[in-house]
């Protein structure tokens, strides 16, 4: 029998752009399709419980051997695998590496691609760089959040934190609430903030205002967006969220207790934060060793405690397909924690691929015109 050639499309970064992975509009419409297969449960993440979020290379304390790393902060390999079904049908994985001390070298702290299979005969159909496919589903999964969750008229939007996410974060949250008329951002450093609000202002055509504290893009905002990083945490009250307002944790901060105990708390996929409770408890120094970056850490620990219990709290997809209510009433406070996964990036990536192979971009590479041994 004849052997099959091989094919895949390869995109670079500029070359994803061509393609449209900056385009928030279709970003935010292909990963609310994302939660509604999550909700179906047409979906498949990587391990036995089928939904972890992925699997991490963890460095050692110390030193093992010349060149091996060691443990440091945001200092990790990641392979983030799914099978997302729908129209999409297809296989993929994000696979990448993350040093803290990469900007210095004139590198993104994060280097990440994408690679997509054909779910039936595992071809792949391409590689992509994925540092915007990530950013631009992170910032998705807030905006459809917002648009399920936030209260009806939602006028004002606070973020904190000035960086890449929260950008995307607010270029979502204008799509997920169209009655969106005004935000205001708070970073500790100021000029980053002004920055922020100046090409935010011009990207979206509302109002964005730097302000100079914590208190004062909170008090006044329907929904809130944290996206900061590093280890100075926002410390946010419960007493300063408004009646309505719908808070969405992208980066972790500080809450009181009381503020997840009393208040709807709703997850984008609260199996997936589960599977990392299971992963921190077989892990050599146990469930300390997740609660220190699991942005549900706060939860976990909570439900630990016997103060919650796994069924308190909802999930994304679970309230997009219907099967589970969203926001009850107009003066409802919930609080939305993200963790990430990767049918968000498959899902964003397999769209973008989509739109190049429509265009006609990228550049196709040969993995064999026959393969050598079948
Ligand atoms: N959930 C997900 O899927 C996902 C994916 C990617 C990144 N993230 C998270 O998003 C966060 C933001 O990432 P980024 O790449 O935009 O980071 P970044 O470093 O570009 O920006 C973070 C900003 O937060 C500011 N900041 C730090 N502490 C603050 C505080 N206490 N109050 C106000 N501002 C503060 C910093 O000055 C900085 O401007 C990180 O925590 C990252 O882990 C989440």
């Amino acid at each position: 029998m004849q052997g099959k050639p091989v094919k895949f499309l390869y995109l670079s970064e500029p070359e994803m752009i061509e393609a449209g992975v900056l385009d928030m509009k279709q970003c935010v419409q292909v990963v609310d399709e994302v939660f509604h297969l999550l909700g179906k449960g047409d979906y498949l993440m990587g391990g036995p419980r089928e939904n972890e979020h992925g699997l991490m290379i963890w460095f050692p304390e110390e030193k093992r051997f010349p060149n091996m790393p060691v443990e440091g902060p945001d200092r990790r390999f990641m392979a983030m695998i799914a099978y997302l079904g729908g129209r999409f049908n297809v296989c993929g994985e994000k696979w990448y590496g993350s040093n803290i001390v990469n900007p210095k070298r004139g590198l993104p702290r994060s280097i990440l691609t994408v690679m997509l299979n054909d779910a039936d005969t595992s071809e792949p159909l391409a590689i992509m760089s994925g540092n915007l496919i990530s950013a631009m589903r992170t910032g998705a999964v807030p905006g459809v959040a917002a648009k399920y969750l936030a209260r009806p008229g939602a006028e004002s939007c606070g973020c904190v934190g000035a960086g890449v996410i929260n950008r995307a974060c607010l270029m979502a949250i204008k799509e997920g609430v169209p009655t969106l008329k005004r935000a205001t951002i708070y970073d500790l450093d100021m000029e980053k903030a002004a920055a922020y609000a100046k090409e935010m202002s011009a990207l979206l055509g509302i109002d964005v205002v730097p302000v100079g504290t914590l208190k004062e893009t909170i008090v006044d905002a329907d929904v809130i967006s944290v996206a900061t990083a590093g280890a100075s945490k926002a410390l946010i009250p419960e007493e300063w969220l408004k009646e309505g307002s719908l808070l969405t944790l992208t980066g972790t901060a500080e809450l009181t207790d009381e503020t997840y105990l009393n208040n709807t708390v709703i997850a984008d996929n609260w199996k997936m934060h589960q599977a990392w409770l299971t992963e921190g408890e077989e892990h050599p120094k146990g469930v300390e060793s997740i609660l220190s970056w699991a942005p549900s850490a706060p939860i976990i620990k909570l439900i630990l405690d016997g103060k919650m219990v796994h069924d308190d709290i909802r999930s994304l997809g679970d309230i997009a397909s219907g099967t589970v209510k969203g926001r009850c009433c107009d003066n409802e406070r919930i609080v939305f924690v993200t963790g990430g996964m990767p049918v968000e990036d498959v899902g964003w990536g397999y769209q973008v691929y989509q739109n190049a192979l429509k265009k006609g971009i990228g550049q196709e590479l040969k993995l064999w015109d026959e393969p050598h041994w079948f």
